[in-house]
């Protein structure tokens, strides 16, 4: 028997069966032996791009849950309003610690009361201000807490820019959406966009080390 001659009855067995029984029973062995190595690679395969596409594609998209800043921050507008630049509001305190996000004394001077027509500013004035409430912010690079960063060491010894571990926050005009991790609570920021961890930009993933 040639091998042309097998593959055409493994097409159509029953055609095969039709023909002869003796013969059509010994295809069927000899598709349980080699046979069978066909269909069992292509579910292999089918199976492996769909766990591929599952886990690189869709599941990060499940992953993270979306939420918006409490309110909408414009970097842009405020960084020229203010004299120092960002130190104005990120700076480092006399003990060499790093102030982080400006608490709400240090929007008071200027929100005493609504000064625009800005909605975000009017939601700002009469739910934090009036109030007197911190704003919850999200913070996108928050690291676990086993983690130890310090600004001062990598701004102030390596001279680096804010932009290199941030992106470009300091010159944006709203805030993006804060993506949290459903299963560890973390910030889509640590991680990256990429499961495998490409990058495109030094700021895509803020993992430490
Ligand atoms: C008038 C005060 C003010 C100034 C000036 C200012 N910021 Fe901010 N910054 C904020 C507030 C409020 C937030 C929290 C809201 C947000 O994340 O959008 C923030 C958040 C950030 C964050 C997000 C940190 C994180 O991981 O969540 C970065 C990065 C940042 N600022 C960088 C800068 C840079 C760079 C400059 C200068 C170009 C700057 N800021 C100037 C008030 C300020
Ligand atoms: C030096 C003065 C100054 C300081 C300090 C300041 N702001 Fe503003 N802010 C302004 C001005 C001016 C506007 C534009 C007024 C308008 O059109 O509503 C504004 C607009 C806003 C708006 C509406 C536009 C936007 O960003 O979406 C929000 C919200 C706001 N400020 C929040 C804050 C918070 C929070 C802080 C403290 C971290 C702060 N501001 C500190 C001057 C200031
Ligand atoms: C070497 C990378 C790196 C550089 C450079 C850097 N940051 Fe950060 N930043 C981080 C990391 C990591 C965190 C999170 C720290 C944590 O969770 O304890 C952070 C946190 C912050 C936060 C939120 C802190 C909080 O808890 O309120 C602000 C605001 C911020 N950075 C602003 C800045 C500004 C402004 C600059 C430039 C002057 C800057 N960063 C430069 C890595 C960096």
């Amino acid at each position: 028997m040639s091998t042309s001659d097998d593959n055409a009855k493994q097409i159509s067995p029953e055609a095969a069966g039709d023909d002869d029984a003796a013969s059509s029973s010994e295809i069927e062995k000899k598709e349980q032996g080699n046979g069978s190595f066909g269909p069992v690679t292509l579910f292999f395969i089918l199976g492996f791009a769909v766990s591929l596409i599952l886990g690189w594609v869709i599941s990060p998209e499940l992953l993270y849950s979306q939420k918006k800043q409490p309110i909408d921050y414009n970097h842009l507008l405020h960084v020229a309003e203010v004299d120092d630049g960002c130190e104005s509001c990120h700076f480092f305190r006399a003990d060499g610690t790093f102030s982080g996000i400006p608490k709400l004394e240090m929007c008071i001077d200027c929100h005493e009361e609504v000064q625009g027509e800005d909605p975000e500013e009017i939601k700002f004035v009469e739910e934090y201000v009036v109030k007197e409430r911190e704003v919850p912010w999200l913070i996108y690079s928050r690291q676990p807490d086993s983690v130890f960063f310090s600004h001062a060491a990598h701004i102030k010894g390596a001279k680096m820019d804010c932009v290199t571990c941030h992106g470009p926050i300091g010159e944006s005009e709203t805030s993006r959406v804060y993506e949290e991790n459903r299963i560890t609570g973390y910030s889509r920021d640590i991680w990256g966009k990429n499961i495998a961890g490409f990058k495109k930009n030094s700021w895509d993933r803020m993992k430490n080390g």
